[in-house]
């Protein structure tokens, strides 16, 4: 995609399987499509037709009063200053370390590829939080939902990328799984219903509990569950494994956060209130968003004739044609790595975050926008970089040392160039290193 836009410019059109496209990386086109013209331009049904077998009519598949009624209801759930994921974080992370590095392993070099792990743990933790500890991907109910959500997660990754076409891609095992994970959370929810009834205090633990109570549309408590496991899961995933797979490359980084760690916590487990206190480890999160933003690709329907402010005329500087219809895809991975934007782009340079234009200049221009923007902005921003600062902190106070390997178990060379040019990249709804997150690490054998 970024080779494209050095061919054709920042904004030009073309068609595709029967679609008008028009594909910008112009940052004043972004803001057009997702804040000023927000109401002439739709998800449609290339996405709700998409997803709807597995998430029903919710969130992320509806558009206009249902959308926005939808929005109303969860933004509140998700935010809630009186329930903290921290208790979730700290569980999952002891269950995932107790996998990744087994008792006799204590103090021994264990060379792993942890994408698989940290999939699993995102999605044991937004599943916990939703719905409560009985929903539980450990248990026999949720490791069949995980099985299930995984397999329906797979064909709408292939329906996705057909676009408005999507309907080409069709199975019997699609919709299995996509019944199975629907009927499975069905049985969570309604369990947890009668749990909360049979034990005080249990609701303020679970993030779904007000809408459970509130709403007494079960179908409705489900299909919301489910959208945000979509939006909220392998995002999350992503990040987690940038995350790690750019410390392993940056030895200097991997010292300084550590100190960072160390002099703010200790060993002990952090808070949100941490968090203010580590700037370095705000800059890392910012700069591993900025080259691998993990939903790199966009796109909305135009629902009525427009324009969009640049990208028509001989030099393309006029505003262009958006006949109804047409479909805007954007790449934000495309404008975090535009050279016209940044400094050296495909340097992984933290300190880019500690002088001059500071993050909130670059939300302002949309030069940086990993949680997209507008009225339909990501609603999980603070729980995923949480959870992945969380994450984060918890492997610089267990490891003494993180070096990446190949797939061999040979360690990488990290003196021949800038190690970004070699990153392989798995693209479908989200991005991930393609070749998984293959580290060798020391413990620190500390608790
Ligand atoms: C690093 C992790 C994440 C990234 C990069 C991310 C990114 C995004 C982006 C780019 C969108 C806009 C999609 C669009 O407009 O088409 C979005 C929407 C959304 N995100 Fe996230 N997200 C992340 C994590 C989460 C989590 C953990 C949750 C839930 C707890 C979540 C919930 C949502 C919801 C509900 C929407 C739809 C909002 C709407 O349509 O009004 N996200 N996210």
């Amino acid at each position: 995609m970024l080779e494209e836009h050095e061919l054709h410019g920042d904004t030009y059109a073309q068609h595709s399987a029967f679609q008008y496209v028009i594909i910008t990386r112009d940052t004043m086109n972004i803001r057009e499509l997702l804040a000023r013209q927000f109401k002439n331009f739709d998800i449609g049904d290339a996405r709700s037709g998409c997803v709807r077998p597995l998430l029903g009519d919710s969130i992320f598949t509806q558009d206009g009063a249902p959308w926005d009624h939808s929005r109303k209801l969860l933004a509140p759930l998700i935010r809630r200053p009186d329930l903290s994921p921290f208790e979730v974080f700290e569980k999952h992370f002891q269950s995932l370390y107790s996998k990744i590095v087994p008792s006799e392993h204590d103090g021994k070099e264990v060379k792993i590829d942890l994408k698989e792990y940290l999939f699993d743990l995102t999605l044991s933790v937004i599943t916990e939080f939703m719905l409560g500890p009985s929903a539980s991907t450990a248990s026999g109910d949720g490791q069949a939902f995980t099985e299930a959500f995984n397999t329906a997660f797979k064909w709408i990754s292939k329906r996705e990328r057909l676009k408005a076409m999507y309907f080409l891609i069709d199975s019997f095992e699609f919709r299995r799984s996509c019944n199975e994970a629907r009927a499975l959370v069905d049985k969570i929810v309604s369990r947890t219903s009668k749990m909360v009834e049979d034990s005080a205090g249990m609701e303020s633990k679970i993030a779904l509990f007000r809408l459970m109570r509130d709403d007494s549309d079960a179908a409705e408590v489900r299909d919301q569950f489910l959208s945000l496991l979509l939006a909220g899961r392998d995002t999350s995933g992503s990040l987690l494994c940038w995350s790690v797979y750019a410390l392993s490359r940056e030895p200097q980084v991997f010292t300084d956060l550590q100190m960072e760690v160390r002099g703010v916590l200790g060993d002990r487990v952090p808070t949100a209130e941490d968090f203010r206190n580590m700037k370095l480890l705000d800059q890392y999160m910012c700069e591993v968003l900025r080259l691998f933003p993990p939903v790199p690709i966009n796109g909305r329907f135009c629902n009525t004739d427009t324009t969009l402010p640049r990208g028509g005329g001989v030099d393309g500087q006029s505003p262009i044609l958006c006949p109804k219809g047409a479909l805007v895809a954007f790449s934000t991975f495309a404008v975090h790595l535009n050279k016209d934007l940044w400094d050296d782009p495909r340097k992984f340079d933290v300190t880019r975050w500690s002088h001059e234009r500071n993050l909130k200049d670059r939300i302002t221009d949309w030069s940086y926008r990993p949680f997209s923007g507008g009225p339909r902005i990501c609603l999980g921003e603070q729980f995923a970089v949480e959870e992945a600062k969380f994450m984060v902190c918890r492997l610089l106070q267990k490891l003494k040392t993180l070096t990446p390997v190949d797939p061999d178990g040979k360690d990488v060379d990290l003196s021949k160039g800038n190690w970004v040019d070699d990153v392989k990249y798995h693209v479908g709804l989200t991005m991930s290193p393609d070749n998984g997150v293959w580290v060798k690490m020391t413990p620190s054998g500390r608790d």
